[in-house]
């Protein structure tokens, strides 16, 4: 009799906890998949422009830039390019937060107009998507090539919308 209550307090018990994994586990899937439409509702633009060009675009733009070239060192010239798979992937994040930065600025009022607001910040947007690409191929002399035409897009935008 006493086994019996034994093995039916510990299945018991077996179960309350494979119910506890199964929270637990729906929990961490939840927290994993994207926002729902509800929670996009609820975040509100909190950067300006200027923020967003400081925080974001700037930096990560510079990413790229820096990312391959020459430098004047003690030994001379020395070569500089992303070495492993993880700088690599840092080029390519960083072009895709350029990318994202293009998105910001067209959200909510930020777009201070339709017209070429839009254009030039998609220009922006499609040289950075080809600057990740290069990152992503670990071609160096496309980082180069789309680093610099990148910063035509940046000079474009400047030139029109005046920068205080
Ligand atoms: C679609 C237009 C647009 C594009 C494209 C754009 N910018 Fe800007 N940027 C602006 C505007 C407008 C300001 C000024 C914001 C202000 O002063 O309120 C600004 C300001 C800045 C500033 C701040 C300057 C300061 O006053 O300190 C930096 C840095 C900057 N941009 C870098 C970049 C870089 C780098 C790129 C390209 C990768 C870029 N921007 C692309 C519109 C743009």
């Amino acid at each position: 009799m006493k086994t019996v209550y034994w093995l039916f307090a510990v299945s018991a018990a077996l179960f309350i906890s494979g119910i506890a994994f199964i929270i637990a586990g729906e929990r961490t899937a939840r927290a994993a998949t994207p926002a729902s439409a509800t929670a996009a509702i609820e975040t509100a633009p909190v950067a300006t422009i200027k923020q967003i060009m400081i925080g974001i675009t700037n930096p990560s733009a510079y990413v790229i830039y820096e990312a391959v070239g020459t430098k004047n060192t003690a030994k001379g010239i020395e070569e500089i390019a992303p070495q492993t798979d993880e700088d690599w992937a840092k080029v390519e994040s960083a072009g895709a937060a350029v990318v994202e930065s293009g998105n910001l600025i067209l959200t909510g009022n930020r777009a201070i107009d339709k017209g070429d607001w839009v254009k030039m910040t998609h220009d922006m947007m499609d040289k950075a998507t080809l600057a990740m690409a290069a990152a992503k191929a670990k071609n160096k002399d496309k980082i180069i090539e789309t680093g610099g035409d990148l910063n035509t897009t940046c000079d474009n935008c400047h030139a029109k919308y005046s920068r205080e």
